[in-house]
């Protein structure tokens, strides 16, 4: 165990956590997602390759429905994933937690040419209800495929195919390069599906794969806004609620902003799709209640974010935006407002989350609590 240990605190090099660490090192996590399967420039044409996936493409692009099974934060990436491969792809996709499908005797198409293809994900590979999800599945004869970032692990193993996220190891509880990963394997599967289905034009796919590249030195200019989210998560550091809102692409951003402070801060947070808010949670706003709303301005539905953020403030809520640097909307009336790089609608979750990440980390750290091994939670689930 004592080896362990100090090896343990060798790989976490200067950094009081691995949580931070990981946070921090998320561009180049990214760029080694992305080594070798994008092709851009030359004389070719731009391509995105996934070995294990390319003699499935055409099972993929015509299926039925992809069902995406997955638990806590990766179940949040295949909520995004849901929106990026029905919007670029135009293929169907259903997400369910693999605990609720596995039990749940799911009506599956196995029709050929309309068949219903399950993918489960998982950073770990050996979360129970998920390999479980997909044992299901190809026990019905459906096919099963797996996008993990631990190599070998048993759904790696027990998978017809599938995807590593190459994000490299993530030994902190609390999910945060393999989320970032795991949404960047999910655009670059959306894009490719949604050119071989022809629902994106060449000069889309070269545009958004332009962009994907892009991210890594994107993500980096956030971390010049350290100092300022340090200085936010002093001021809220006692809340007792959080509330995250956000829609359309960012609607999982939102949950996945809420957990990131349960797990590890053990403040009680609730993430929402903010058009939700006058459904019940508006009743719980007041001087107490911060609210993180992620209103980038490529949302289609950035004005009524807007609106929403007016209903807060209204009740004496205290905002804390997130937007593209370019947006000063918002600075005069939220208390804080941290900008991200601009990019493409389909990209922003990627970004948006990093700030997310380092609040809940600054405020977790600075209660005392243990951030890479919160009380009650285990890094993979590997019984029901
Ligand atoms: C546990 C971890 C979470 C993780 C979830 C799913 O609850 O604490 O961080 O998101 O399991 O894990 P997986 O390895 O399947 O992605």
């Amino acid at each position: 165990e004592q080896l362990e240990l100090s090896l343990a605190q060798i790989q976490k090099g200067a950094y009081k956590h691995f949580m931070l660490k990981e946070i921090l090192e998320q561009p180049e996590a990214l760029r080694n997602t992305m080594r070798g399967r994008i092709r851009l420039g030359g004389a070719s044409p731009p391509e995105i390759r996934f070995g294990g996936l390319e003699p499935l493409m055409e099972r993929l692009a015509s299926a039925r429905r992809l069902v995406f099974c997955a638990c806590g934060t990766s179940w949040h990436a295949a909520l995004v994933g849901e929106y990026l491969i029905e919007q670029l792809a135009g293929v169907n996709v259903e997400v369910e937690y693999a605990s609720e499908f596995r039990y749940r005797n799911p009506i599956l198409a196995r029709t050929d040419g309309c068949e219903d293809i399950v993918v489960v994900i998982s950073q770990s590979g050996e979360t129970a209800d998920t390999l479980a999800a997909a044992q299901f599945a190809r026990k019905k004869g459906i096919l099963a495929i797996g996008i993990c970032n631990v190599v070998g692990s048993s759904i790696a193993r027990e998978t017809d195919a599938g995807i590593y996220l190459h994000a490299g190891p993530e030994i902190g509880v609390a999910s945060t390069k393999a989320f970032t990963a795991q949404i960047t394997c999910l655009a670059m599967l959306a894009l490719k599906l949604g050119r071989y289905r022809g629902a994106i034009s060449e000069e889309q796919f070269e545009e958004h794969v332009t962009a994907l590249l892009s991210l890594p030195a994107k993500m980096a200019e956030i971390f010049a806004q350290s100092d300022k989210i340090y200085e936010m998560s002093r001021v809220y550091r006692y809340a007792h609620n959080f509330l995250y809102l956000g829609r359309g692409y960012n609607f999982p951003v939102a949950l996945e902003g809420a957990l990131k402070l349960k797990e590890i801060s053990y403040i009680h947070a609730e993430g929402y799709a903010a058009a939700e808010m006058k459904h019940g949670p508006i009743a719980l706003i007041d001087r107490f209640m911060p609210v993180v709303v992620i209103a980038p301005t490529s949302d289609a539905t950035y004005e009524k974010l807007r609106s929403n953020i007016q209903e807060v403030l209204a009740r004496g809520g205290s905002v804390i935006a997130i937007t593209e640097s370019d947006n000063d909307d918002l600075d005069a009336e939220c208390e804080y407002v941290i900008k991200i790089p601009k990019v493409a609608d389909f990209l922003s979750p990627i970004l948006a989350v990093v700030p997310l990440q380092l609040l809940s980390y600054h405020i977790a750290d600075m209660r005392g609590c243990n951030v890479d091994q919160p009380r009650n939670l285990a890094k993979s689930v590997t019984v029901e």
